[in-house]
C-alpha cells in the first residue's frame, strides 16, 4: 500500500533532543507525534510498579503483552510530551523518572518485549502522516518510511539537556551524575544484541550539538515537505 503522507521516523541517542524535534515537527507539519520510548517506559513502570525483579524475562514479557492487547495502553499527544493512559489512567510524569528510564532501557533487551510492541508500533504509523521517535524506527519499525533523521549532540550537551528536564520536575542531578547516565545508557543501547541503536544506512544525519532548535527544525521540515512532493507525484 503506498501511502499519502510520509513516516518520518527519527532515531539517535537519549537526550540528542528528539522528543522536542518530533513535537515540533509534528507541529509544523500537522502530524501525530508517537514517543516510542514512552511504551518501553510503561512496559517498566508497569513491571516495577508490581515488584516484578526485571530479569525475571518470563513476567516482564507478559507485562509487555498485556499493554499491548487491544484498548489496554493509547499514546495521546500532549503539549510537551506524549500522555500514557493504560487501563484508563494517565501516567504523567510517573514514567519519566531516571529510575524508570533505566528500567526501561533495560526491559527493550527482551526480545519478547520488542516483539510485543512490534505491531502497536506498525499500526501507529500505518497511514502516514505521523513522526515516530525512538531507537530502532528507520532500522526495524519502519525500514520503509520515507524519511528517516538520526539525531545526536555530544554526550556533555545531552546530559545537559536531560539534567534542565529532570530540573523542570522538581528533580535536581548532580551533572556527572546525568553524564554517566546518559554514557552507560549509550553503551547498552548501542551494544546490545538486539535492535542495536544504529543509524540507518538511508538515514540523514543532524548533530543538534551546535544548531539552534530552529535551525534543526527548519533542516527537517524542508526535508519532509520534499518527500511529501515525491508522494503526492508518484
Ligand atoms: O527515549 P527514552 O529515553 O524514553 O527511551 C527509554 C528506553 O527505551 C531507552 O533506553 C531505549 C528504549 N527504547 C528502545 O529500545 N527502542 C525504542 N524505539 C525507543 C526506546
Amino acid at each position: 500500500m503506498t501511502r499519502k503522507r510520509p513516516v518520518v521516523a527519527i532515531d539517535g541517542p537519549a537526550g540528542a533532543g528528539k522528543s522536542t524535534a518530533a513535537r515540533l515537527l509534528a507541529g509544523k507539519l500537522g502530524y501525530v507525534r508517537v514517543d516510542t520510548g514512552a511504551l518501553y517506559r510503561t512496559v517498566a513502570w508497569l513491571a516495577l510498579e508490581r515488584g516484578i525483579d526485571l530479569s525475571d524475562t518470563q513476567a516482564v514479557v507478559a507485562v509487555a503483552k498485556e499493554l499491548a492487547a487491544p484498548g489496554a495502553l493509547r499514546l495521546v499527544p500532549g503539549p510537551t510530551e506524549s500522555e500514557v493512559v493504560v487501563f484508563g489512567e494517565g501516567l504523567g510524569s510517573k514514567i519519566r523518572t531516571l529510575q524508570v528510564g533505566s528500567a526501561a532501557s533495560l526491559v527493550s533487551q527482551i526480545q519478547g518485549v520488542r516483539d510485543a510492541l512490534f505491531a502497536m508500533q506498525r499500526a501507529l504509523g500505518a497511514e502516514g502522516g505521523v513522526v515516530l521517535e525512538g531507537r530502532d524506527i528507520g532500522t526495524v519499525i519502519y525500514p520503509d518510511a520515507e524519511v528517516k533523521f538520526f539525531l545526536t549532540a555530544s554526550v556533555r550537551v545531552r546530559a545537559e539537556r536531560r539534567q534542565r528536564e529532570l530540573r523542570e520536575r522538581g528533580s535536581e542531578v548532580p551533572l556527572a551524575e546525568v553524564e554517566s547516565e546518559v554514557t552507560e545508557r549509550d553503551r547498552r543501547d548501542s551494544t546490545r544484541a538486539l535492535a542495536p541503536l544504529r543509524k540507518a544506512d538511508d538515514a540523514i544525519e543532524v548533530d543538534s550539538s551546535e544548531l539552534t532548535l530552529e535551525e534543526v527544525i527548519d533542516q527537517m521540515v524542508a526535508i519532509v515537505r520534499e518527500a511529501e512532493l515525491k508522494l503526492t507525484k508518484s
